[in-house]
């Protein structure tokens, strides 16, 4: 097959494949989508013409997050610089342990790990490109447990004391999940109570730190978040800090969703504290729309890494010359790294920081047109006082129909039929469905169309569920709906 000819024809496709009108996804169940794919198919002669047409498919069934109705994530949105350099990152195909391997990459690494340390006022200090910021999350943690317990690099956690960490019961699940990893437990990561805006009671955090220490255990980390999960909150870190600092704990601030708001003069006072704490996870790829994956860890102290990885038996790829301080993979627990440094390099070139400021500007003003669209609608409700970019809300029900059946009937439906995709979570038990705005393409007629589609759909969907009150009649709306 010619070469040339078949990437013109891909390049095309993917140049067109998100024109205006079209659907946000073309949604099947699981069984019809491999009946129509016949994806389990791999021949044992290849066959060069199924590329385009397989990519066409990938395409056609794959949900385009960057279309405007796409509402669903932290993440969406397009950022053509970093999409160009994610392609050249594959063109070239490097990995980020040596510098011989990887020059200019590791150059730009180092760059952009100094500037984002000055931006969150660690002024010596380091850090890595990580798998996500949940992994970032669990590196801080490690970090942590290895300043506190130096012999367990070596030793392991046999004849450590019980350690615990804190964060708030708004925080990402990946907490537990590092704890878990790391051999501390996801039962010793202590829940903080938050108040009604989603942000941790910092009073609950001592009380919590007390019960632990009575109990024997060793307290040694407290991540703080600024900008939850579900609210969008920001933790009182200058506060947190204090606590952090009379304890002697570790202090982590979570800035996987929210970490690029710092970008905007207007809201870097929502980060007010942060140059106390020890490390920072900030993730391009949500908030600056760097395709996925760009997420970073910075550490205060930038030998902690190096302290807690290094002397490993690495002769065969580490070699002893002048270019040892550029080797990035001796402070990195991946060997083999992608380079998801260029992307976002490339994209803050373009930007430059009031490009990215005035993005963020941006996404604040339609969060809050989006806030009041809730408040001045008769047929919708808002669950919680926005905090930055999230809106929580409800569809009103009526006349004894469970909101939440509605509500979820609501949002799947509009998935299903490719109109609009949007999340959900619990609040104080019910469900709230969560609107995010991280794209700042997006435009105010974006956000009437979501609410017109949303509230539209609630209204069919309730007048289905007054006609058949019986609960297993509500089911079937989806069902209904989904084959209209
Ligand atoms: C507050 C918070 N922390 C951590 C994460 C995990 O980040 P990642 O998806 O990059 O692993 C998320 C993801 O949404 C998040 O919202």
């Amino acid at each position: 097959m010619n070469k040339d000819k078949l990437l013109n024809q891909l390049f095309e496709y993917i140049k067109n494949y998100n024109t205006k009108g079209s659907k946000l996804v073309d949604f099947k169940t699981p069984g019809k989508l491999k009946e129509k794919l016949n994806l389990s198919i791999l021949p044992a002669g290849g066959d060069e013409n199924s590329l385009l047409a397989d990519v066409q498919n990938y395409l056609k069934y794959s949900v385009k997050t960057n279309h405007k109705q796409f509402l669903n994530q932290l993440y969406s949105g397009e950022n053509l610089p970093a999409f160009i350099g994610e392609i050249i990152a594959a063109l070239t195909n490097t990995s980020m342990y040596t510098y011989e391997v990887a020059p200019i990459a590791t150059l730009i690494e180092k760059e952009l790990i100094n500037k984002m340390c000055s931006i969150a006022g660690f002024e010596n200090g380091g850090g890595t490109f990580a798998t996500g910021g949940s992994n970032a999350n669990m590196l801080a943690m490690m970090s942590a447990r290895n300043k506190i317990l130096p012999s367990v690099k070596q030793k392991g956690l046999q004849l450590a004391p019980v350690l615990s960490a804190f964060v708030s019961n708004q925080s990402h699940y990946s907490f537990d999940t590092a704890a878990n990893i790391l051999g501390i437990g996801s039962g010793q990561v202590y829940k903080i109570k938050s108040d009604t805006s989603g942000k941790m009671l910092v009073s609950d955090l001592q009380n919590a730190i007390e019960k632990s220490i009575e109990k024997g255990e060793t307290p040694f980390f407290v991540a703080a978040t600024t900008g939850t999960t579900l609210l969008g909150s920001f933790d009182p870190l200058d506060e947190i800090a204090k606590i952090a600092n009379l304890y002697h704990l570790w202090m982590h601030v979570d800035g996987s969703f929210g970490g690029s708001i710092i970008l905007s003069k207007k809201y870097k006072y929502l980060f007010k504290g942060l140059e106390k704490a020890d490390s920072f996870t900030w993730n391009p790829h949500k908030l600056m729309n760097v395709p996925l994956i760009a997420s970073v860890l910075l550490l205060k102290d930038k030998h902690r890494l190096m302290k807690n990885l290094s002397d490993l038996n690495t002769d065969y790829i580490y070699h002893d010359n002048d270019l040892e301080e550029y080797n990035l993979g001796k402070q990195s627990v991946q060997c083999g790294r992608r380079v998801d440094a260029l992307k976002v390099w490339l994209a803050w070139r373009y930007y430059g920081d009031l490009g990215y400021e005035k993005r963020i500007n941006k996404m604040f003003d339609l969060a809050a047109y989006a806030e009041n669209k809730v408040k001045s609608s008769n047929q919708l409700q808002l669950l919680a006082q926005r905090q930055s970019l999230n809106i929580n809300f409800i569809y009103k029900s009526k006349n004894q129909v469970d909101s939440d059946e509605l509500n979820l009937m609501i949002r799947e439906n509009l998935m299903r039929k490719g109109i609009s995709m949007v999340n959900y979570g619990y609040l104080n038990g019910k469900v709230s469905i969560r609107l995010v705005i991280s794209n700042p393409d997006l435009i105010e007629g974006d956000l009437d169309e979501f609410f017109e589609n949303f509230i539209a759909m609630g209204n069919i969907l309730q007048s289905k569920t007054i006609q058949n009150s019986q609960k297993q009649d509500v089911e079937k709306c989806l069902i209904v709906e989904n084959h209209e």
